[in-house]
């Protein structure tokens, strides 16, 4: 890890370690990726105003989200799948975040359980619930998050059908997996990877093994989720779980002022601004381009976090100047995971953390809170700041 500096470096090196089948899982956006190529292309058009002889000597990054004190505006994103970039991937990715003090989000496809994060981090995380046809499940599934010490549901609402990735296709990342001779001897051949996958406690999606009649191996549990996507979803559910549900809300996959609005009067206590990094409508405006009206309509309402093709100190920078509270960073945490497990992460967020550190100093800002739409240039200076919810405890 010595000479990796950023996180196109552990992009590198995750493509070295990981099968292909499972780099590009991650890597790739839906259909053309136009969507994928907008979250980057916008971030970088945006240009930070530098600032000088401004006494920057008292910078810290600390700050408050959902009630939590965390040491950096970051959030470790959803991953499906994400013990399949290295054995137990999902523990390591949350020791990684608890020693970063910020928060780690548990898939519900992940590979490792809720109960299995539990007891190997003994600290709270975050659950990601997809709703899915049989209410019952779900709703088994918010009990055993809430019995694990998860105190914060992020609710993902952007996934009712699924984008299609052709990657995974060529790949045979598909429903049923294809076994191809190809990915086996690809799998063969990373062995730091094929050994700890081997480690690993589990091998298939943990939330659901065990816990779905008659579905235990892969195959048949990926057709069971395949057929589970309920296209029939609608704020009806949102209000449901919102009864059901008694820590915070997080609903995740707006990018329309209307339906944040939506998602104010049914209680959310906050939204993430997110086209699901580019997964699934492709087509759809980039995350950072619809960022500024949906803090201007809801962010005095709701805490308004954001993903969607962060990778530097800068990108953090950009979505906080335009509204957002925090970001949720999910490829560049997969990419750490994959180069390094646990030390990856670890690195992907230090790379993070110091990038945004250098980016406060020379753009003249001491804390968070001091961060808006002044630091972007182009902007006009005199424009009023995004109104921001005041922190509820
Ligand atoms: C490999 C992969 C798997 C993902 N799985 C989920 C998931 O299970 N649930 C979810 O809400 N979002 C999921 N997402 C979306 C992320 O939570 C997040 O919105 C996105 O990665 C942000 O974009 P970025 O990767 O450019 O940071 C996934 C993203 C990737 C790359």
């Amino acid at each position: 890890m010595r000479y990796v500096t950023c996180i196109e470096d552990l992009r590198a090196l995750a493509r070295r370690r990981v099968p292909r089948a499972f780099f590009d899982y991650a890597d790739s956006g839906s259909y053309s990726e136009e969507t994928l190529r907008a979250n980057r292309a916008d971030l970088e058009r945006l240009k930070l105003r530098q600032k000088v002889l401004v006494d920057v000597s008292a910078r810290g990054q600390s700050t408050v989200v959902m009630g939590q004190e965390l040491a950096a505006p970051l959030v470790l994103a959803p991953i499906g799948l994400c013990g399949m970039q290295r054995g137990d991937g999902e523990i390591l990715a949350a020791k990684a975040a608890n020693a970063a003090g910020i928060p780690f989000t548990l898939s519900t496809m992940s590979i490792c359980s809720i109960e299995d994060v539990a007891e190997a981090t003994g600290r709270p995380f975050w659950f990601q619930l997809y709703v899915i046809k049989d209410r019952g499940f779900s709703k088994a599934l918010l009990e055993r998050a809430r019995k694990a010490g998860c105190n914060t549901l992020v609710l993902t609402v952007d996934l009712q059908v699924l984008g299609q990735r052709h990657r995974d296709i060529k790949n045979g990342m598909t429903v049923p997996p294809e076994l191809r001779l190809g990915n086996l001897l690809d799998m063969a051949t990373k062995l730091p990877w094929a050994w700890s996958i081997l480690r690993g406690r589990r091998k298939t999606f943990g939330n659901l093994a065990g816990h779905v009649k008659g579905m235990e191996n892969v195959n048949s549990l990926a057709a069971w989720i395949a057929q589970q996507f309920d296209p029939a979803l609608s704020w009806k559910d949102v209000e449901w779980i919102k009864g059901i549900w008694p820590g915070k809300l997080v609903i995740k996959g707006i990018l329309d002022v209307d339906d944040a609005r939506t998602a104010v009067k049914l209680g959310a206590d906050a939204i993430v601004v997110s086209n699901h990094g580019g997964r699934q409508l492709d087509g759809a405006p980039s995350s950072i381009s619809m960022l500024p009206q949906v803090a201007d309509a809801v962010g005095a309402d709701v805490e308004v976090l954001f993903d969607g093709g962060i990778r530097t100190g800068a990108d953090i920078m950009r979505a906080l100047a335009l509204g957002a509270r925090a970001c949720l960073i999910g490829r560049a945490y997969v990419y750490g995971l994959g180069a390094g497990g646990e030390a990856g992460v670890a690195k992907a967020i230090e790379i993070l953390k110091k990038e945004l550190d250098v980016t406060m100093a020379l753009t003249g800002v001491n804390r968070i809170a001091d961060i808006g739409r002044h630091v972007i240039v182009g902007l006009d200076p005199a424009m009023k700041p995004t109104p921001r919810r005041k922190t509820k405890a």
